[in-house]
């Protein structure tokens, strides 16, 4: 099977109650472990590449790799997506250079002008056969060069959702409803504590999501931010080493209930960072004589591996969905 767009995934995943990862990919060992798991599986997956990933990896690299993944496991259909594209020409470079799908990420602009840089990507991807996903709302945390502060985020405006898809004509919509970019993802003024003190977070706001699923009908939604921050990890990054104190995400059953519902692509790209690093540190401490890459970089692969696979049976539900 060749690079498909997210259109058919996505229907099947709205009346079949589920969703598809989508995973960033910055090296060959995260595309390896991401597809490996998503072919043994027999689950869809989205590779995205953020303007970062790019910038690091260069885009014929990423390109060159996520092919090589599509001719492994052509068992499964594959969507390369731009992560975040925040301007028209890094949207088309991407339509242009092999990308089935785009994310235009307006959200920090103006309603009008958000309406207007979106419309003018959807009618470029359109002509080329790509599928444009947009974004209405804040989330807090990162998004490439946009940094928007905790407290600061706006939760989607449910009222603006059907003008803004039927007048952009956009085919998915990243809904703000409590989600966060990054391993961080709330303050612990935000959150309560638990009995061993590691922080619980605000629930997500269901109440915004079923509003705009109300409002949109059979439409994809998309939610950014979607890490769970395992413990784990953070324990065994900070075990080894590391000082990650306070890390949070998104716990695994507020995700999987909103897989259920309209939500068609769930975005995990910092839990692939913990994997890797809290085994890379692991290993080091471990082995503190070993120099060859090939034998960090191996147990990481595989932990990205492992990771992705609970999360596509025990989070996303979209394995043996093809
Ligand atoms: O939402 C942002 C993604 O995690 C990508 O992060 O811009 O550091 O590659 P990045
Ligand atoms: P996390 O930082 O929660 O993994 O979110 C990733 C993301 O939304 C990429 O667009
Ligand atoms: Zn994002």
């Amino acid at each position: 099977m060749a690079l498909v767009t997210t259109k058919e995934m996505f229907k099947k995943a709205y009346d079949g109650g589920y969703a598809i990862g989508a995973f960033n990919v910055n090296n060959m060992e995260i595309v390896q472990g991401i597809t490996e798991a998503a072919g043994e599986l027999e689950s869809p997956v989205i590779l995205q590449v953020s303007k970062g990933a790019r910038a690091y990896a260069n885009h014929k690299y990423l390109v060159k790799m996520v092919e090589a993944a599509v001719e492994e496991n052509p068992q499964i259909p594959i969507a390369l997506h731009l992560d975040h594209g925040d301007t028209f020409e890094l949207c088309k470079s991407c339509i242009d250079g092999g990308f089935t799908s785009v994310m235009i990420d307006a959200s920090s602009k103006s309603f009008e002008d958000n309406i207007a840089l979106t419309k003018q990507v959807v009618e470029y991807a359109h002509d080329h056969g790509v599928v444009v996903e947009a974004e209405l709302g804040t989330l807090a945390g990162i998004e490439d060069e946009v940094v928007v502060e905790a407290g600061k985020e706006a939760y989607t405006r449910p009222e603006e959702v059907e003008e803004f898809v039927s007048r952009t004509g956009c085919d998915s919509l990243a809904i703000a409803i409590g989600t966060s970019h990054g391993a961080y993802k709330f303050t612990a003024a935000q959150c309560t504590r638990n009995a061993e003190g590691i922080l619980v977070p605000p629930p997500l706001r269901f109440d915004v999501l079923e509003e705009c699923i109300k409002r949109l009908p059979g439409f994809p939604i998309v939610l950014h931010g979607s890490s769970s921050v395992p413990q784990e990890f953070v324990k065994m990054v900070n075990q080894y080493g590391g000082n990650m104190p306070d890390a949070v995400g998104i716990p695994e059953e507020q995700l999987r209930k909103a897989a259920t519902l309209a939500v068609c692509k769930i975005n995990i790209d910092s839990d692939i960072r913990l994997a890797m690093t809290a085994n890379i540190r692991k290993y080091f401490a471990e082995h503190p004589d070993h120099f060859d890459p090939r034998q960090y970089l191996k147990p990481a692969r595989q932990a990205v591996k492992d990771m992705v696979a609970h999360k596509i049976v025990n989070v996303l539900g979209s394995d043996h969905k093809i």
